[in-house]
């Protein structure tokens, strides 16, 4: 089966400058997930969220915006907003772990409440047009709250369910639940869609034969880690192109020219690219004591310099 790629978003990272440059360098990606946004109570859509996904940042990828709400009338603001924008479909993050959204009965914390799952999915179909598509984990506090909402789901022509099989409180961390993750797939009569700690070739293959009905894949942090993956996987090789150097330090400039027009100051551009190192790093095991060289920069041409160390001495290896 020819696999579906996805990016799955990385708020803060994923946005419109990290996917035009991703696409232009590397593909593979059939369609990228927005970061998430929040309207608050207030109607209104922040500007960087709108600038994020208006078509004209995103041309030549297809792209579904993300909403995390645990209210039908922002669902609906969202749904009536994006789709001004010419969007057909609204993704809905309840997967998100963090406690603030969590305590707020928002993102994974509002696992537990089908009931409330459910009177939002009513309104919103009967008062909106617009395709709903779901993203979640199993739960918050434990792998069993899903079970209760993937009935009311049936109710639903959801598009697909992306399910990342751990509970919020794990955050990241520990294994993805595979067995549980095998349970929604029996238990729903909806596409389920996988997420969770595809980090290379070998990784997605044994995904791919342990659950051969799926053939949708959202990849999150292995697609910044190692951007080659996607297309690796799409030609399922793990041997990298001759020019990997090449088309990753030029990636790299792209985002760093992108990020310097729009950050004020040599500082928050450095964050910015530290974050995406974070990342990167994985790539480079090798490179460690350079790695630390870019995390410790001060200005832009320290930056600069320990990055272009990086990337010669991988060249050369
Ligand atoms: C820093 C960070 C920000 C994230 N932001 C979002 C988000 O806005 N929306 C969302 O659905 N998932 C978000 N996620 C979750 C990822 O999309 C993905 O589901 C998760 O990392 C598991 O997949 P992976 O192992 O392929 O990364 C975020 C994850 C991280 C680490």
């Amino acid at each position: 089966m020819n696999p579906i790629l996805l990016s799955s978003p990385l708020q803060g990272l994923t946005d419109f400058r990290f996917r035009n440059a991703f696409n232009k360098y590397f593909g593979g990606i059939d369609a990228f997930y927005a970061p998430s946004f929040r309207i608050n109570g207030k109607r209104e859509i922040k500007p960087s969220y709108e600038r994020d996904i208006l078509p004209e940042n995103n041309t030549g990828l297809e792209l579904i915006p993300q909403i995390i709400t645990s209210n039908a009338d922002e669902f609906l603001f969202a749904a009536e907003y994006v789709q001004k924008l010419g969007y057909k479909e609204l993704n809905w993050n309840l997967g998100c772990p963090y406690p603030m959204v969590v305590k707020r009965g928002m993102g994974s914390g509002l696992i537990k409440d089908p009931t409330k799952i459910d009177s939002i999915l009513n309104r919103v179909y009967a008062e909106s047009g617009i395709i709903v598509s779901m993203k979640m984990r199993l739960g918050y506090e434990t792998n069993e709250e899903i079970f209760q909402v993937l009935p009311v789901l049936e109710k639903y022509p959801i598009k697909n369910i992306a399910i990342h099989a751990r509970i919020g409180k794990q955050l990241y961390k520990g294994e993805v639940d595979l067995d549980s993750f095998q349970k929604c797939v029996d238990t729903t009569g909806h596409t389920v869609y996988f997420n969770g700690d595809i980090t290379s070739v070998p990784l997605f293959n044994d995904m791919a034969k342990r659950f051969p009905m799926i053939d949708h894949w959202m990849i999150g942090r292995g697609i910044i880690a190692d951007p080659f993956l996607p297309s690796m996987i799409k030609n399922n090789t793990t041997k990298y192109p001759e020019n990997r150097i090449e088309l990753l330090s030029k990636f790299h400039e792209m985002l760093l020219q992108d990020y310097s027009q729009v950050l004020s100051g040599g500082h928050h551009i450095i964050m910015k690219m530290q974050q995406f190192w974070e990342y990167f790093a994985t790539s480079f095991p090798n490179s460690r004591k350079e790695f630390k060289r870019i995390k410790r920069a001060k200005n832009i041409k320290a930056y600069e310099q320990a990055v272009r160390e990086l990337l010669s001495k991988e060249n050369n290896q």
